[in-house]
């Protein structure tokens, strides 16, 4: 596996089928599925790793956000990457810099509502990624469901020459969603946690809530929204942990 840690060492071979898996590193069997499914399809599989400060509103979030450069990089060898790019951020985002895609749509609610501002730093980062590397497709995991969303609208808006693969959300055995943030969870906290797959299983938000409740748990958000397909979607937060997860429902909106 070639690790480029500049723009500079990044030198994406145009031969053959490109494919990107972006991540922000603390890679887990959710990211390493994604790098499985662009080894099935790609010739050449690039993951960056980048944890992007645009899309956290919160510094003590973003300080927070763990960190292991080696690991990630033995698990990326590990599970078929070819290329790992973990540019800084002082490289993406150099003094000056001042040009942002701002997504409407798809970014509206949900998360925006707790987040301002987070998809316009998904969206610009996919972006620059997407210039940098041009794949032919880049692989998502549903459980950020919104963000899929809001990545395929930007991609048929500004007719980018990328295709979003998206891959099912990978579950702890309590049924619990991968997560980087889960290993901040204490014992208490991830135990009502599990409350969430629980309440999803329900595919009814008002049985949803109910659940929630009755684990003590006042969620963010509980609700169905068409993200990519009729979702039901919740947030919560668990200490200074918050959790995302989502089931895609059967039926229509
Ligand atoms: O889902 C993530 O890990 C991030 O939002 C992404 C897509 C890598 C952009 O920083």
């Amino acid at each position: 596996m070639i690790v480029a840690r500049s723009l500079n060492e990044l030198a994406v071979p145009r031969h053959g089928v490109v494919g990107l898996v972006p991540t922000m590193g603390s890679l887990h069997a959710g990211h390493t599925a994604l790098f499985a499914a662009a080894r099935a399809e790609c010739d050449l599989v690039v993951a960056s790793l980048f944890v992007n400060p645009a899309q956290f509103g919160d510094a003590a979030d973003l300080a927070a956000y763990p960190r292991d450069f080696e690991q990630d990089a033995e698990t990326a060898r590990t599970h078929g990457v070819d290329l790992l790019f973990a540019p800084t951020a002082a490289e993406l985002y150099p003094p000056g810099f001042a040009t942002w895609v701002v997504p409407e749509g798809a970014a509206e609610g949900l998360e925006s509502l707790h987040r301002p501002g987070h998809f316009q730093g998904v969206a610009t980062v996919c972006l620059k990624l997407f210039n940098l590397v041009r794949p032919q497709f880049a692989w998502f995991g549903r459980k950020d469901a919104q963000q899929v969303a809001v990545l395929k609208q930007m991609v048929r808006d500004l007719n980018l020459d990328v295709e979003i693969r998206v891959v099912d959300t990978v579950r702890d055995e309590d049924g619990l969603a991968l997560s980087s943030r889960n290993g901040r969870l204490t014992a208490t906290e991830r135990e009502q946690a599990r409350a969430i797959p629980r309440a999803l299983a329900t595919g009814d938000p008002e049985q949803a809530r109910a659940i929630l409740t009755a684990a003590a748990i006042e969620p963010d958000y509980v609700t169905v929204a068409d993200l990519d397909g009729p979702t039901l979607a919740i947030a919560a937060r668990f200490g200074s942990t918050r959790l995302i997860d989502n089931v895609l429902l059967k039926g229509s909106l």
